[in-house]
C-alpha cells in the first residue's frame, strides 16, 4: 500500500501521542515540493546562496578532513561536540565579544536542534513561554511537541516591544514563564533589528521577572549595512545562545551551538544523549576544516554582496508594484521582508492563487501559535535565493494577485457590503 501517492486512511490514528497530535506541518516544507516546478519562482524558503561556495575548495576541505582526522570522524565522538569544532565557535563568538571556554557549549545538529533540546528541557504541557509574534515557523514547531502556551510580543522596526513584553511579564508573575525566545537580529520573518536600549530593557525585565531569555542568531553576520548591535550573550552572560553555521557556511552540514550557563548546559548535555548519543563527527571536522583553511570571511562578504543587491531589488520591487494599502519592513541584513496587508486579507487562502501565478510565499498565519487566528494578513518573502531578475517578476506576479483580491474587496466596501 506504501507508496501509491494516494492519501490513505490512517489505521493507527489512535495511538500516537497527544504531542503529536497537536502538532502541524510546516507549510513551508510542504511548499518546497510545489517551489521546485520550474515555472514557480519561489519567495518561501529561507535557503541560503550556496551555489557561491568554492566547491573545489570545499571538496578539498572535506578531503583534508578525511585523511587528516584518520577514523575519529568516522567514530562515535563526544556528545558535547569535538573540542576542535568549539575552537572554531569559540574564535566566532570572540569576533562578537563572546569570551567563552569550551566547556560554555555544546555542538548541535544544527541551531535547530538546540530548540528541541530547550523545548524537551524546559516545557511541561500547559507551561508558558514568551516568543515574538511573529516568529521562526520552526521554533514554533520545535516548541508545539512539548505542548506549551505561546504568549507572542509584538515587535516593530526597533524589534521586540518591551512594554508589551512587561505587560505580559506581568500578567505571567514573576517566573510565570519557562523562557523568552528572541530573533534580536535580522529577525525571521521579521527582517527587523532590536535597538541597543530594547536589547538592555529585554535583559532588564528578564532578571526582574526570573525568565531565562533565548538569542537564536542565525543571520547575525549577514550584514548589508550599518553598525552592529551587541549580541544579547555579549550583554548578559546568563543569556542561552544559538548559533548555526548554516547561513554562514553551508545548512546541509548541520552544525549548530548552544551557549549555556553550566548548570542549565549539564542538563541539556543529558537530554541530549538520549536524542542522538553525539553529532556527526564527519562534519564537524569538514566545518573545522572549512573554518582553518579557507577564507571563509571573504566568500562570506562577497556572497552577502549578492544578498544585498537582492534586498535593493525586492524593496525597488515592492516600491513599484506594491499598492499603497501593503506596508512591509526594511531589513539591514539577513533573508526576509515582512508583508502587512489591510486586516480582511487572507493570506493562506490567497496561497493557491499565487501558485497558479507563479510564485510563492509563506503565509503569516503560520509564524504565530496555531490557533491564535493572527497573521492572517500577512506573509513573509524572501529575497535570498532568486537571482534579482527572477525577484523582480515575483514581486510582481504577487502584486497582481494582491490587486485583484483588494479590487473585489474595494467592491464590497462601496457596495456597503463590508
Ligand atoms: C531563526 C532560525 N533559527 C534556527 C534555524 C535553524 O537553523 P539550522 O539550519 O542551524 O538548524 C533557522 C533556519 O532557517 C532560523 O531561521
Amino acid at each position: 500500500m506504501a507508496g501509491l501517492g494516494l492519501i490513505q486512511f490512517d489505521e493507527w490514528a489512535d495511538l500516537y501521542a497527544d504531542r503529536v497530535r497537536v502538532m502541524r506541518t510546516s507549510a513551508v516544507r510542504d511548499l518546497f515540493a510545489a517551489a521546485s516546478r520550474s515555472d514557480i519562482i519561489s519567495l518561501s524558503g529561507g535557503m541560503p546562496d550556496i551555489n557561491r561556495l568554492p566547491l573545489e575548495k570545499v571538496a578539498e576541505v572535506a578531503a583534508h578532513a578525511i585523511l587528516e582526522e584518520g577514523v575519529a570522524g568516522l567514530q562515535y565522538g563526544d556528545t558535547t561536540g569535538r573540542p576542535q569544532t568549539k575552537q572554531i565557535i569559540r574564535g566566532l563568538m570572540a569576533d562578537f565579544g563572546v569570551e567563552i571556554d569550551l566547556e560554555d557549549v555544546t555542538v548541535t545538529t544544527g541551531a535547530q536542534q538546540g530548540l528541541d533540546l530547550l523545548g524537551k528541557t524546559f516545557i511541561n504541557p500547559g507551561d508558558a513561554i514568551i516568543t515574538e509574534g511573529p516568529t521562526y515557523l520552526g521554533a514554533l514547531q520545535a516548541f508545539s511537541a512539548y505542548q506549551p502556551k505561546v504568549h507572542t510580543v509584538a515587535f516593530d522596526e526597533e524589534g521586540m516591544c518591551t512594554d508589551l513584553l512587561e505587560a505580559k511579564l506581568k500578567e505571567l508573575g514573576p517566573r510565570g514563564a519557562k523562557f523568552i525566545y528572541t530573533i534580536p537580529t535580522f529577525q525571521n520573518p521579521g527582517g527587523v533589528t532590536m535597538s541597543l536600549p530594547r536589547r538592555k530593557r529585554l535583559l532588564e525585565l528578564a532578571h526582574e521577572y526570573e525568565v531565562p531569555v533565548i538569542e537564536d542568531d542565525p543571520y547575525g553576520r549577514l550584514r548589508f549595512e550599518g553598525t552592529p548591535e551587541p549580541l544579547l550573550r555579549s550583554l548578559d552572560n546568563e543569556v542561552i545562545y544559538l548559533g548555526t553555521v548554516s547561513k554562514v557556511f553551508a545548512p546541509g552540514l548541520r552544525t549548530g551551538w548552544i551557549i549555556a550557563p553550566l548548570p542549565i548546559l549539564k542538563k541539556l548535555n543529558m537530554v541530549k544523549q538520549g536524542t542522538d548519543l553525539c553529532g556527526s563527527a564527519l562534519n564537524q571536522v569538514i566545518v573545522e576544516h572549512y573554518f582553518n583553511e579557507t577564507p571563509w570571511a571573504e566568500t562570506l562578504t562577497l556572497i552577502c554582496a549578492h544578498y544585498r543587491a537582492r534586498r535593493d531589488t525586492m524593496l525597488e520591487a515592492l516600491e513599484e508594484f506594491f499598492p499603497p494599502e501593503a506596508s512591509w519592513t526594511h531589513p539591514a541584513g539577513g533573508f526576509f521582508v515582512w508583508v502587512t496587508l489591510p486586516e480582511y486579507m487572507d493570506t493562506p487562502q490567497m496561497l493557491s492563487v499565487a501558485l497558479d501565478a507563479g510564485v510563492t510565499f509563506v503565509p503569516g498565519d503560520g509564524c504565530f501559535p496555531a490557533g491564535s487566528g493572527l497573521g492572517k494578513n500577512t506573509l513573509r518573502i524572501a529575497f535570498c535565493y532568486e537571482e534579482p531578475e527572477l525577484l523582480r517578476e515575483a514581486v510582481r506576479r504577487l502584486s497582481l494577485v494582491i490587486e485583484e483580491r483588494l479590487e473585489l474587496y474595494r467592491a464590497f466596501i462601496k457596495a456597503g457590503a463590508l
